[in-house]
């Protein structure tokens, strides 16, 4: 949520690459944007509602030389998506800016005590109160110093970045929302919340994590713990992941682009270390209970979990909604195993529940795509998703990996890994050959008849239920058609009451126990004039239309979302929607 970025050093464009640099993290945010650039003793801001704008449409003034800027792409908490309320916020002296990811809890109190003492504001952001906060402190303190009472004001998590119209300096402070900095050469130094945003320039990274702060100019980079103020070592670390992956390519978005991907990535994400497999395997095992959590699509995911845990190893595992979290706090242990699952590692309401579980001395071996993220430093063990990096905020390819992996783990808790890796390694030879151009034109054409519909329903039985939910989540985000997911055996208890002539069902028919039951679900759907999709290895006569899935047992749910994600991307076109940047939406949410 939010995207931030900041340069500092020798090259004289840092406006324009600031620019270029924020695009690709518009998947954060990009409700609004702004940019502040330092001359030699003032500073710049510029900032407009809408995406990132294009630099040869942008004032003159802003592409001037300077070695210094900062931006942001917004995803709106507090206040109003207006140009006032865009970042970066300046203090009422024009001192100072400042750009913010995440939430002022008590911003509110702390905005009461600067109104009494006659600060006025120009939004009705939270952010705003901070910049004020730092200038009142600016009456006693120096720069540092003002910055850091300041910080300890904030309640709720934050990434900030700062720049003083006399200073050569940025000063950046996290806790909760990701900042990281790009080590570049002849001592220039970038910050930024994703690493997309520079891995042009570098990819040699160091990490700012929670209550830390990092003062960067030219030729050093000094971090803090903010408490103590007593100065950290940071390590260098090399990203793996290189610009191409992290570029659209030939494909019109990145949502396609991802998930024509998935040729390949269930190949990576199975690729595993055997003995890591076994040892998370050993960790379910032995735990006294297991918990899957994520958020959203990675939620589902956790879902399957139950499923093909149940189906695969005869054996109890529990999942839970990050959100939905504190209520379960209760029945967790120092014996729980924890497995978090998420593409970003950097989900609020996933990172809050690591930490009640780890509170409690409970052990944490996450499932995540970004391998340098908070949830993957915050845990005891991880497995790599291996996706490389995902931008479309609607994720695809990263969730048929994390279900790959899934399954990996079913099979090596029964010591069968070779039977799973197997099954996996036909699946995604198979998927291979499923995503051709004709397979892809033949859901486009499905795309076509289902356009100006406002309703549909997906339905599924066993792992294909939290398959019907997902599908309904990918529909929603970027078609923006009212779509639900029904268990199918539920939908004779209510929802079937909404099934009108033609109204689109899809059915997601899994592997050949629950098949005859789903058949016959679809039935009374049909007989009350329901529109009947069938996602299928085989064609049956209660299809209306029929999408072909290869037959894979157990991992039917991987291979069944993948012609629903085609679907709801051609949605999104044929309505004219931007399928990588839908209303509303962020690609991480590091709020609550
Ligand atoms: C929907 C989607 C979201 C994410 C959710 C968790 O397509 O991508 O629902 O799954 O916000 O994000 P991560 O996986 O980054 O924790």
């Amino acid at each position: 949520m939010c995207g931030i970025f900041g340069y500092i050093g020798p090259k004289t464009n840092a406006a324009k690459m600031v620019i270029e640099g924020l695009k690709s993290l518009e998947y954060r945010g990009y409700d609004s944007w702004g940019i502040a650039l330092k001359t030699d003793n003032d500073i710049i801001v510029y900032k407009k509602t809408g995406k990132v704008g294009e630099i040869n449409k942008l004032p003159k003034n802003l592409l001037g030389k300077t070695e210094l800027a900062i931006g942001h792409t917004r995803w709106a908490t507090h206040g109003g998506v207006t140009n006032a309320n865009a970042h970066p916020h300046f203090t009422e002296n024009k001192e100072i800016v400042l750009i913010h990811n995440g939430i002022f809890e008590n911003y509110f109190e702390v905005k009461k005590q600067l109104l009494r003492k006659g600060h006025k504001f120009t939004s009705e952001t939270d952010t705003e109160v901070i910049a004020h906060l730092i200038q009142e402190n600016l009456k006693r303190h120096d720069f540092e110093q003002s910055v850091k009472n300041a910080i300890k004001k904030i309640e709720g998590r934050y990434a900030i970045v700062i720049i003083h119209k006399n200073e050569n300096k940025i000063i950046a402070a996290r806790r909760g929302s990701p900042l990281i900095v790009g080590v570049g050469k002849n001592g220039e130094y970038y910050i930024a919340s994703d690493v997309p945003a520079f891995l042009k320039y570098t990819k040699k990274v160091m990490y700012l994590d929670n209550d830390q702060m990092v003062i960067l100019s030219e030729n050093s980079a000094k971090f803090y713990e903010i408490k103590t103020h007593k100065e950290i070592h940071k390590k260098m670390i090399e990203i793996g992941w290189d610009s191409q992956t992290a570029e659209k390519g030939a494909y019109a978005h990145f949502m396609l682009k991802e998930i024509m991907e998935q040729k390949e990535t269930l190949y990576r994400a199975i690729n595993q270390d055997d003995r890591l497999i076994k040892k998370v395997a050993d960790a379910i095992n032995n735990a006294c209970g297991t918990y899957f959590v994520g958020c959203g699509t990675a939620g589902k995911v956790c879902l399957t979990a139950e499923y093909l845990f149940s189906e695969i190893a005869h054996k109890h595992v529990n999942s839970i909604f990050g959100s939905e979290f504190p209520t379960h706090h209760h029945f967790i242990t120092n014996k729980t195993l924890l497995i978090p699952i998420s593409q970003s590692g950097e989900t609020a309401d996933t990172l809050e529940a690591i930490e009640v579980a780890k509170e409690v001395g409970a052990k944490i071996i996450s499932i995540v795509n970004v391998e340098t993220s908070t949830m993957a430093r915050m845990s005891d063990l991880i497995i790599p998703v291996k996706c490389g990096p995902e931008k479309a905020v609607a994720s695809t390819k990263v969730t048929t990996a994390q279900m790959a992996i899934l399954i990996l783990l079913a099979y090596a808790s029964i010591e069968k890994l070779s039977e799973g890796k197997i099954l996996l390694l036909e699946t995604a030879e198979k998927i291979n050959d499923m995503l051709n151009p004709g397979y892809v034109m033949h859901i486009f054409k499905l795309a076509e008849k289902l356009k100006n519909f406002e309703s549909m329903y997906i339905i599924g039985r066993g792992a294909n239920y939290p398959m019907a939910l997902e599908s309904a989540i990918k529909l929603q985000e970027v078609s923006y058609i009212h779509a639900e997911g029904f268990a199918a055996g539920e939908l004779k208890h209510g929802p079937i009451a909404l099934i009108q002539k033609n109204t689109p069902c899809i059915v997601l028919v899994g592997e050949n126990g629950s098949k005859s039951a789903i058949l016959s679900n679809a039935m009374e759907v049909r007989a009350r004039g329901g529109y009947i999709i069938g996602v299928s290895p085989t064609h049956e006569e209660v299809f209306d239309y029929w999408i072909r899935v290869p037959e894979v047992s157990i991992a039917s749910p991987i291979v069944n979302i993948i012609p629903i994600q085609i679907l709801a991307y051609q949605l999104a076109i044929l309505r004219k929607n931007n399928p990588d940047m839908p209303r509303n939406l962020a690609k991480s949410v590091t709020v609550k």
